[in-house]
């Protein structure tokens, strides 16, 4: 049986990028429809470039306070980006706000986890968020970019009780776990979508 093309992903990270290696593992498997092409960092020294290197993946550091303005980093940013030639941009823990024309290049094709139950919680600290407004529950979602911060539509949403005594660490633990298995799951979902398109 001979599988079809895989989609190639570009993965962006600024830290520790256990959600870079859940796709590392996924794609271990050749049935799996991506495969992770190249991972960008705008910070050097992170364990996910290690994680990367261990992989056989070619990583680069591109350090966003080395450029004058949001704009011509993400103009550099895209250009290397576009050099491995994506089907899919896979944010993972990319800690950066992006400008509208980044966003506007990569429409339909630019994803993000987000560690809330989205609508809920856009931003930072979303674990003690979620903590100090009393929930029962709290989760992680999947969504493409749009111009609005965590605001696309959604592709994959996760959830987790919140415990008596959680703190924002262990809720943040309890939500990893779930991350790594969904993110995958959603590029998945968006590659298969897109080879099942008619005329795609
Ligand atoms: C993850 O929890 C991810 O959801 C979050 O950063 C962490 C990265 O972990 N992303 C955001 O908060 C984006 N606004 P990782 O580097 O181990 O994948």
């Amino acid at each position: 049986m001979s599988l079809a093309p895989r989609r190639r992903l570009v993965v962006l990270i600024s830290g520790g990028g256990s959600n870079l290696q859940a796709f590392l593992d996924a794609a271990r498997d050749p049935r799996y429809p991506c495969e992770v092409v190249a991972v960008i960092s705008n910070r050097a020294g992170v364990f996910g470039l290690e994680r990367a290197a261990r992989a056989g993946i070619p990583a680069e550091v591109l350090d966003h306070t080395t450029f004058p303005s949001r704009e011509a980093f993400d103009a550099a940013l895209a250009e290397r980006i576009d050099a491995h030639g994506p089907d899919l941009v896979i944010l993972a823990g990319f800690m950066r706000i992006l400008t509208p024309g980044f966003v506007r290049r990569y429409a339909g094709r630019l994803l993000n986890i987000h560690p809330s139950l989205l609508p809920k919680y856009p931003g930072l600290h979303t674990h003690q968020r979620a903590i100090d407004a009393g929930d029962t529950e709290a989760g992680a979602t999947v969504h493409l970019v749009t111009e609005e911060l965590d605001g696309g539509p959604h592709i994959l949403q996760a959830r987790v009780p919140v415990l008596a005594g959680d703190t924002a660490d262990t809720l943040a633990a309890r939500i990893l776990v779930q991350e790594h298995r969904i993110y995958p799951e959603a590029a998945k979902l968006l590659a298969l979508r897109g080879t099942n398109e008619p005329g795609a």
